[in-house]
């Protein structure tokens, strides 16, 4: 099956973007080893990071006729802002799991709320990069598991 993995905003700059708060792994660090262990799993992978709402919207709706079973979402700020891309996820009904790096309880209150984490399979926040690792192992979890 195929995985989908969507970064949001300001993510491109992971590895010098407030590393006391997103930390030192880069977008490509995180994105490769994600790959690696996904195709180990014996999945396909792709990956896309845009700072552009509208992309994100697009390449989610391709993903209805492309063969994706499970994508993993990081929204970065637009978790806190977007009903087109949470209209998206909606629209196609794939199962998704939201990520963040941070954990954006902790932060401040425009932080708290999220467009997505009441459509989402679960949520993994707090874990720096290894909060893809984790939720990455939810979904091969749920995409090994038999339908029904
Ligand atoms: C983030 C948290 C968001 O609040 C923030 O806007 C981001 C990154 C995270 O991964 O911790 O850009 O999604």
């Amino acid at each position: 099956a195929k995985l989908l993995l969507l970064h949001g905003p300001n993510l491109n700059l992971l590895g010098t973007r407030e590393p006391e708060v997103y930390g030192r792994a880069t977008l490509d660090d995180i994105d490769a080893s994600l790959r690696e262990r996904a195709q180990a799993a014996g999945h396909a992978f792709e990956s896309l990071q845009s700072n552009a709402e509208h992309v994100l919207v697009d390449r989610i709706q391709a993903a209805r006729q492309d063969g994706t079973s499970f994508i993993l979402i990081n929204p970065a700020a637009f978790t806190h802002t977007s009903v087109a891309i949470r209209d998206a996820l909606a629209a196609v009904a794939l199962p998704f799991i939201e990520v963040h790096l941070s954990n954006p309880h902790r932060r401040e209150p425009f932080r708290h709320t999220s467009y997505f984490s009441d459509l989402a399979v679960g949520v993994v926040c707090g874990f720096g990069a290894d909060s893809y690792r984790y939720a990455l192992d939810a979904a091969l979890a749920r995409m090994a598991a038999p339908a029904g």
